[in-house]
């Protein structure tokens, strides 16, 4: 096998960070296929190691575009100081999300009712003890932590791993990947970003996000941002990389 090298261009891109060109090289020979873009972006994110392995604690959690993901964990004790309740028109329950984001969602609610789609949130903010008590909703004795880890980590965060503690996350109607055939699966995921909410969680995308495809599972990022996403069609994960991590 020949030693692949890094082009040249790419020392220059704004993300590239030269004191992991070893981990840079040591995934490209590993994933062969990625193109030299995708795995600086990658390695930034610390994909080369696996979920849960390489967790920095983030140290901004009430920036409105905070990175959390399988590297990156909120302080257990945070709770955003700014949590409101949602219109009633749009709350399926007593969801709270942050002034902005909640703002923006009833905003959302209004444009979908307009169309004839009606949206409400059953889930929103999670504090870290109660997003624990949902991680582990489904263990039984019976059953080991690893194998449990193994198929519970695809669809529920670990505590302090997941965005909903940001109380910038809003689920949706309906936690059943058939949301996204229905209208306002459809609506949302047409719509959504005109409003500062991007589908954080899409199809084909697992291997970064570490989730199967949620369509119910929207996150706020402002207009701007969430335009930019959803026209660029890259995850969240990648343009904070790309476009974020060197301006926080
Ligand atoms: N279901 C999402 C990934 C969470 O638990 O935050
Ligand atoms: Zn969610």
């Amino acid at each position: 096998m020949t030693e692949q090298r890094i082009p040249a261009e790419f020392y220059s891109l704004p993300y590239f960070d030269s004191f992991k060109i070893p981990r840079y090289l040591n995934f490209k020979r590993k994933q062969e296929q990625l193109s030299w873009e995708e795995i600086i972006t990658y390695v930034n994110l610390n994909l080369d190691y696996p979920f849960y392995e390489m967790i920095r604690e983030i140290s901004n959690p009430d920036n409105l575009t905070v990175l959390v993901n399988k590297y990156n964990r909120l302080p257990m004790n945070y709770i955003p100081q700014d949590l409101e309740s949602i219109h009633p028109d749009f709350n399926s329950g007593e969801f709270k999300l942050r002034q902005e984001a909640r703002v923006a969602f009833e905003k959302m609610g209004r444009a979908a009712g307009q169309d004839g789609i009606m949206i409400q949130a059953i889930s929103t903010f999670r504090s870290f003890d109660y997003q624990e008590e949902v991680y582990f909703r489904k263990k039984s004795p019976e059953i080991s932590m690893e194998e449990y880890r193994k198929e519970r980590d695809r669809v529920s965060a670990r505590p302090g791993h997941s965005e909903h503690q940001t109380g910038l996350a809003v689920d949706i109607n309906d936690l059943e990947q058939s949301f996204e055939q229905t209208p306002a699966g459809k609506w949302l995921a047409a719509n959504s970003y005109h409003f500062g909410y991007i589908l954080r969680y899409p199809k084909g995308k697992e291997y970064i996000t570490g989730y199967d495809y949620e369509p119910w599972h929207f996150r706020y990022l402002g207009p701007k941002l969430a335009t930019e996403i959803h026209k660029l069609r890259i995850t969240f994960d990648e343009y904070y990389i790309r476009y974020l991590s060197q301006i926080l």
